[in-house]
């Protein structure tokens, strides 16, 4: 049986397992998929533990950016993103990083909610791994503008200046920018200690401006029920962009892509 997994720390509330068995059922692939919990100083050694036999294995949480330093080669996203989230072993045994997360973004945003991100006005809160990871493929969506806004606003400058010749991408302070937006994307980790960015209320026209979370819970997370209040369009958080990541990560390692719908339905 062909093997893949995900490893993080910790990984017993990972989606990932049923997302992959559900994906394996529907395109008929003959495939088991686990939870691998590496200890926080042996990723490495676990990671390559798995992949003398496995074929791939997603990298979760805190080791996308280990993960990327280890690989042999990148897809231009990855090398982009500084961090893989999915590794596929090489018929030769070196090993393939690529960092599906931007691509399952911008699916969920465009493909699933059906907003098109062509001339939009973006804000992109947060300046850490999670904000880098997807600022490529939003850049590729042509948006009219993606200004990276961050508490650090030192963080923002130097995350906007990696990718300036991709397209218009700037960087402010929480307190700078106060006109509406189109689309607010939450990249920062306060939903995790249930907070919130202090961005302006202002940022949100009601009944135009759109809020993504691109952490999700069983509850409406602090940032999207902040959002609801200010009167967002749409309140959207990241379980469609994991399933889509996902699909991305399976369609790179057998070939197909699943669909996503019914999963994510299961998974609601
Ligand atoms: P991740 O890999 O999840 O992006 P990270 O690299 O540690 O994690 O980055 C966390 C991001 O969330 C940063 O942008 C951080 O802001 P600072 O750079 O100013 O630290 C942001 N963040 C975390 N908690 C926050 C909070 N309560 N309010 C605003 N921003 C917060």
């Amino acid at each position: 049986m062909d093997r893949y997994a995900v490893i993080g720390n910790p990984i017993g509330h990972s989606k990932s397992p049923q997302i992959h068995r559900l994906f394996a059922e529907q395109t008929g692939e003959q495939m088991s998929y686990e939870a691998l919990l590496a200890p926080i100083d042996d990723f490495a050694g676990t990671l390559r533990s798995f992949l003398s036999d496995g074929l791939g294995i997603n990298v979760t949480v805190p080791f996308k950016e280990q993960a990327w330093a280890l690989v042999d080669q990148h897809t231009p996203a990855a090398q982009r993103a500084g961090a893989v989230n999915t590794i596929q072993r090489q018929a030769d045994g070196s090993l393939l990083g690529d960092n599906t997360d931007g691509k399952g973004l911008v699916r969920d945003i465009q493909h699933n909610a059906g907003l098109s991100l062509a001339g939009l006005k973006i804000l992109l809160v947060g300046a850490g791994g999670a904000a880098r990871g997807v600022i490529q493929p939003l850049l590729a969506a042509g948006p009219a503008q993606l200004c990276i806004v961050n508490r650090t606003v030192s963080k923002a400058e130097a995350l906007g200046a990696l990718f300036i010749d991709l397209g218009p991408v700037s960087a402010a302070g929480f307190q700078w920018i106060e006109e509406p937006v189109d689309l607010i994307i939450n990249a920062t980790s306060a939903s995790l200690a249930g907070d919130l960015p202090e961005i302006s209320p202002k940022l949100i026209r009601p009944g135009h401006t759109w809020c993504y979370d691109m952490m999700y819970a069983n509850e409406p997370t602090p940032f999207n029920r902040w959002a609801a209040e200010q009167g967002a369009e749409r309140c959207l958080d990241g379980l469609g962009m994991l399933v889509e990541q996902a699909a991305e990560a399976f369609l790179l390692w057998r070939g197909v892509r699943p669909e996503t719908a019914p999963v994510l339905a299961a998974l609601r």
